[in-house]
């Protein structure tokens, strides 16, 4: 078959970039390696950019997301006994929508479906060939059957575990690596959320997020020791860690009940460089792995395929600028968030080799925030999302 873009990835950034190449004319097919109710079911990012929220208006999929998704003004940073509100609106003019990354998939899926873009699910042994050449192609199995795409381009939106990667050199790759000792054990509960607001608290015993999905659909972390299982921790052993991280009046209105899912996740910070080679373009967790104290993984994918839909269409349109340069422009927004995404981390978290200095440096700094409002606009700046 031939397709003039061949997209290896059906998560988020792989379907969003089929849909907006397909809007604008361009012809695209995805090749994802997992079964559609299995990308579906895993429960990730809830945090949506505006925009991100404006590029899923743009492309036509944004209703479902304006009817049930959930606009939040704001957030609250407590940690050392101090707590700050702070306000994105009124310091940035910007908001956030609390949407599911399931539900965003779930919207591009069935757009896609109707439109009757390819999508191919199952599809094994994926492997790209001459992406260095003006005719690269890429082989793939499905449902027993070898089958092979000619294109002009691949897109690499496979995630931190893809093959797309790693299709560029080692010698002219450059990846940069900060893993933490830690990660986030996180629940999903049929009860209701904490506060109108999420919830980030630093706490000696470890790191806490209250996050939720709407009015009756929590989603809750804790900052937990690597060595552990999800199922070592009982519901009711998570629920009074959490109540232990968090400040009294919270603590006090704490609805618990049971899980309907629970899974840990590993923090990294990671990026490869350079996002291009050849014909090959990565976008999203194939190129960068953010730790998830920002919210920024999804919205940095989606901020890659603003640029790269962008420039693909570009050059079909008889410019090549945009795609020359893509490298660079995502690179340039992918390091601003991972620092953003780094020092939260840094300012929350129970780092268990470090001291007490650590610790002193951390509520240092939630007192600075909580009294200065540049530090404000400037966590609410980031938080929302630099401009694209
Ligand atoms: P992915 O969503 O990883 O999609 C890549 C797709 O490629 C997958 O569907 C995969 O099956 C497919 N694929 C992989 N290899 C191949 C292959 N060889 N051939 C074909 N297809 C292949 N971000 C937040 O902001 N907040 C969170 O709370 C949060 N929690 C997370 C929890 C976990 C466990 C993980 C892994 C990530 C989390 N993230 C979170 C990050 C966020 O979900 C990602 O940044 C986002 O999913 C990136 O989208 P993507 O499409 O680039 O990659
Ligand atoms: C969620 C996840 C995050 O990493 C975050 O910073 C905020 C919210 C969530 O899953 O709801």
């Amino acid at each position: 078959m031939r397709h003039q873009v061949c997209i290896i990835g059906g998560g988020p950034s792989g379907l969003l970039l089929s849909l907006l190449l397909r809007r604008a004319g361009v012809d695209a097919v995805v090749l994802e390696r997992r079964s559609r109710d299995y990308v579906l079911s895993r429960i990730r990012a809830g945090v949506l950019e505006q925009g991100l929220c404006d590029m899923l208006r743009e492309a036509g999929i944004g209703s479902r997301m304006q009817a049930e998704g959930f606009v939040h003004d704001g957030t609250i940073i407590t940690a050392h006994g101090t707590t700050v509100h702070i306000d994105f609106k009124k310091l940035t003019g910007k908001t956030v929508t609390i949407y599911g990354q399931t539900e965003v998939t779930r919207d591009l899926y069935e757009e896609l479906d109707r439109i009757g873009a390819p999508v191919f699910h199952e599809a094994e042994d994926v492997a790209i060939h001459d992406a260095d050449s003006d005719a690269p192609h890429v082989t793939f199995t499905h449902q027993g059957r070898s089958h092979r795409v000619d294109c002009d381009f691949i897109a690499g939106c496979d995630g931190f575990h893809g093959v797309s990667r790693n299709t560029i050199p080692k010698a002219v790759r450059r990846e940069f690596e900060n893993v933490y000792p830690f990660g986030w054990l996180g629940i999903l509960a049929h009860t209701p959320p904490v506060a109108d607001e999420l919830v980030y608290s630093g706490h000696e015993r470890g790191f806490a997020l209250c996050s939720m999905r709407n009015a009756n659909l929590s989603r809750h972390y804790l900052q937990v020791p690597l060595t552990g299982k999800a199922e070592d921790w009982s519901d009711d052993a998570f629920w009074a860690e959490l109540r232990r991280r968090l400040p009294p009046h919270l603590a006090e209105t704490l609805v618990t009940g049971p899980s309907i899912e629970k899974s840990i996740a590993p923090l990294r910070s990671f990026i490869s460089e350079p996002m291009s080679w050849g014909r090959i373009y990565l976008a999203g967790d194939a190129a960068h792995i953010v730790p998830p104290t920002g919210a920024k993984g999804l919205n940095l994918a989606a901020s890659d395929i603003h640029y790269l839909s962008k420039a693909l269409i570009a050059h079909y349109a008889g410019d090549e600028g945009l795609l020359a340069a893509y490298s660079a422009t995502a690179l340039a927004r992918v390091w601003k968030a991972s620092r953003f995404s780094w020092s939260l981390t840094r300012m929350l978290h129970h780092f268990p080799a470090e001291g007490s200095f650590l610790a002193r440096m951390q509520a240092a700094e939630v007192d600075y925030l909580a009294h200065s409002t540049a530090a404000q606009t400037a966590l609410a700046e980031n938080y929302v999302g630099l401009p694209y």
